[in-house]
């Protein structure tokens, strides 16, 4: 009888492999809406501009300062790119807690708590008195008007600072800098993890034209033809769309597949209605920990599968979602077969036993026609930002 009500309660996690078709049709068909002019405000997936227009090329460099807000760890960093023959990057970063009480207080609070941090670092590293261009990833949904401006949409992964939303996140970043008056940075570029992350394997694999993030969240960017972008002026060359898939079925377009489990943890979250954050993970995590104290082998066994369940589930979603981009860009390139590169991070997609194959797996099935080869980016996004910045740098001046 056990085993008949622990089928039952799953039987909403398995997906068909029509379902998973249907999906993978209707993320493309969300897509395509975030991209065109008229569709785009009711679209769940918002396909955010990056003005990100190449991946790097080894010209690249110079010295950075490098922001990666918004994954499990704060990292404040200083990168140093060689050019040419000895092409290279050498990285040093710290890793700053980030409190609840600062994740969730005031707008104003975050900001000074956030350059505090950069001043420790610049201490620890004795470069306190050097102006450096500073690339701010900024791993949130960002609505951009030019490399360095991004006015923030929404808080997502339990982060809940008041007064943010509708604000451009690097003058806010600029007023904190004044407010302490103890060094001055040129904020250059504001970034999205995947947007650092793609950039970051395109460094070594000029293939690398989507980054994927399976962690905190789950995100993921691709160079789009600039002429499929209706909301940027002109039609040459690519630019990066961040496509904030995590939003995906915000307007209802896959409640059949939601189950009431979705329903609850939705409901328990910050932001009901929107994605599902942090918080609900980690509180998942605690109810978990708190059942592997006391519960019987038996209870553990059904937790471990209800786990896998869900989990597999997960990754099949994300391997839906993916399919539907590579099969876009290989209509876009108008080829039977297509090589492409996705760099990816993220704890889940690094930590966990099946994730990733589950994921990989599920791209193959739906996108027979596209090879995809999967790099993990060992050096995070940081090492993006930093590449971006360089090429925004190297952009002004010329301009100049
Ligand atoms: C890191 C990147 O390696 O991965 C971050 O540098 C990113 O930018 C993070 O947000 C995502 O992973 P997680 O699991 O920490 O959310």
């Amino acid at each position: 009888a056990q085993r008949k009500r622990i089928d039952a309660a799953l039987a909403p996690f398995l997906l068909s492999l029509e379902t998973l078709q249907e999906v993978k049709n209707k993320m493309r068909t969300e897509l395509e809406y975030g991209l065109k002019r008229e569709t785009q405000a009711s679209a769940s997936v918002k396909m955010l501009p990056t003005y990100v227009c190449g991946t790097p090329d080894g010209t690249e460099k110079g010295k950075f300062l490098a922001l990666d807000l918004g994954g499990t760890n704060f990292r404040v960093l200083l990168v140093k790119i060689r050019s040419g023959r000895r092409r290279s990057v050498q990285m040093y970063n710290k890793i700053f807690a980030i409190p609840l009480e600062i994740m969730q207080g005031t707008g104003e609070e975050l900001f000074d708590h956030i350059v505090q941090c950069i001043a420790d670092f610049l201490e620890y590293m004795g470069i306190k008195g050097a102006r450096l261009p500073l690339g701010f990833t900024f791993s949130f949904p960002c609505r951009q008007a030019s490399i360095d401006k991004g006015t923030l949409v929404g808080w997502t992964k339990g982060f809940k600072a008041t007064d943010c939303e509708g604000e451009d996140v690097v003058d806010m970043l600029r007023e904190a800098i004044r407010r302490r008056n103890e060094f001055d940075l040129d904020i250059v570029a504001v970034v999205n993890d995947t947007v650092g992350t793609m950039m970051t394997c395109g460094y070594e694999d000029p293939n690398c034209e989507i980054g994927l993030i399976a962690g905190t969240g789950s995100n993921v960017c691709y160079m789009e033809d600039m002429k499929n972008i209706e909301i940027v002026e002109g039609n040459e060359g690519k630019m990066c769309i961040n496509t904030e898939w995590g939003g995906f079925g915000d307007n209802g377009c896959i409640d059949n597949i939601r189950t009431k489990y979705d329903k609850e943890v939705d409901e328990g979250s910050l932001n009901p209605g929107k994605q599902s954050d942090r918080l609900a993970l980690l509180q998942v995590r605690r109810i978990l920990q708190q059942l592997g104290l006391d519960s019987t082998c038996e209870d553990s066994i059904i937790v471990k599968e209800v786990c896998g369940a869900v989990s597999k589930r997960a990754a099949q979603l994300c391997g839906a979602g993916l399919a539907a981009i590579v099969e876009k860009k290989r209509e876009n390139q108008g080829v039977e077969h297509l090589q492409i590169t996705v760099g990816v991070d993220g704890t889940l997609y690094k930590l966990h036993p099946h994730f990733s194959r589950v994921l990989r797996e599920t791209v193959k099935e739906l996108a027979p026609q596209c090879d995809v080869t999967f790099m993990l980016s060992e050096d995070g996004s940081g090492k993006g930002a930093a590449l971006i910045t360089a090429v925004a740098k190297r952009l002004h001046n010329v301009g100049q």
